[in-house]
C-alpha cells in the first residue's frame, strides 16, 4: 500500500513541484491550498492531484481538513508543512497585521497542521513531518522580520518535536530554499531582486522549486529513517550555516 502524504499549500509553486515529486515517487499525494481555487482546479486538472481548501492559520479548519484527506485517501504518513506568505515591509513601516498574518501562517499554521496528524503517526509508529523553513530564517532578511521570526521559529519547533518523535518512528525536518524562481520571489521589486539579491547567490541563478522537490522525497523515504532534527539548505551557495 502506498503511503499518504499531504502538502500544505501544495497547488502552487514550491508546493505544487513537492506535490507532484511525491506523486511521481509513488506516494498517494492530498494538495492543501487556502484560497486561490481557479489555480487548485487546474492542478488537479493537470496532475491528477486532488486538492483540498482550508485556511492553515486556523486550528479547526485544519482538524477538519485532516479529518477530510485521511477519509478519502487513508492515515496520513508524510506531512509537508509548506504554505507560507509574506507581508513585507521594513520594520519603522509594519503593521500588526503585516506581523499577524505571517505568524498565524508561516508558524502557527505548522503547529495546527502537524497537531492533528502527530498522535496517528505515534500510534502507528511511523511518520514524516518535513517544515519547509526558509534561508531567511537562518541569517534574517531586512524586511521581513516577521517572515524571518516565523522561519527561524519553524527551525525551533522541528528540532524539538524531532526529540518527541524519534522513539515513535517518526523523523521531524526542516529545508530551507534560497530564492526560487516562484510567484513570491517574482513579485519583488525587479531592480531589488536584480542588484541586491542575485549578486549574493554564488551559483548565479535562482533555484528551481524541483530542486527543493527532490529534498522533501528524500527526507520522506524510509533511506532517510536515521536523519531527524536536521535542516537541509538549499539556496546555491547564499548561506552557510
Ligand atoms: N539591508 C539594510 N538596509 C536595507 C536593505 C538591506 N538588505 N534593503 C533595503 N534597505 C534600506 C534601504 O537602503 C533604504 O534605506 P534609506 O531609506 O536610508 O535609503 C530603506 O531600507 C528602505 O528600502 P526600500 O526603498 O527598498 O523600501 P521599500 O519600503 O520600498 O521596500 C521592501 C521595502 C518591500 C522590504 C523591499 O526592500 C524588498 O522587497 N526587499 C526584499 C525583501 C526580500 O528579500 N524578501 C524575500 C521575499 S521571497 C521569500 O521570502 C522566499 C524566501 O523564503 C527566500
Amino acid at each position: 500500500m502506498s503511503r499518504v502524504a499531504l502538502v500544505t499549500g501544495g497547488t502552487r509553486g514550491i508546493g505544487a513541484a513537492i506535490s507532484i515529486a511525491l506523486k511521481n515517487a509513488g506516494y498517494k499525494v492530498a494538495a492543501n491550498y487556502a484560497g486561490n481555487d481557479a489555480a487548485a482546479e487546474a492542478f488537479t486538472k493537470e496532475t491528477g492531484i486532488p486538492t483540498y481548501k482550508w485556511s492553515v492559520a486556523d486550528y479547526d479548519a485544519c482538524v477538519d481538513g485532516v479529518r477530510r484527506v485521511e477519509t478519502d485517501l487513508g492515515p496520513i504518513d508524510i506531512l509537508v508543512n509548506n504554505a507560507g506568505i509574506t507581508r513585507d515591509a521594513m520594520f519603522h513601516k509594519m503593521t500588526p497585521q503585516q506581523w499577524k498574518e505571517v505568524i498565524d501562517t508561516n508558524l502557527t499554521g505548522v503547529f495546527n497542521m502537524t497537531h492533528p496528524v502527530w498522535p496517528g503517526m505515534r500510534e502507528r509508529k511511523f511518520g514524516r513531518v518535513i517544515n519547509i523553513s526558509s534561508i531567511n530564517g537562518q541569517k534574517g532578511q531586512a524586511g521581513q522580520a516577521n517572515y524571518s521570526a516565523a522561519k527561524a521559529g519553524d527551525l525551533g519547533f522541528t528540532k524539538a518535536l524531532a526529540q518527541e518523535g524519534a522513539r515513535a518512528g517518526i523523523t521531524v525536518n526542516a529545508i530551507c530554499p534560497g530564492y526560487i524562481a516562484t510567484e513570491m520571489v517574482k513579485a519583488i521589486d525587479e531592480k531589488v531582486l536584480k542588484e541586491r539579491i542575485l549578486p549574493q547567490i554564488p551559483v548565479g541563478r535562482l533555484g528551481e522549486p524541483e530542486e527543493i522537490a527532490r529534498c522533501v522525497v528524500f527526507l520522506a523515504s524510509d533511506d532517510a529513517g536515521f536523519i531527524t532534527g536536521s535542516t537541509i539548505s538549499a539556496n546555491g551557495g547564499q548561506y552557510f550555516v
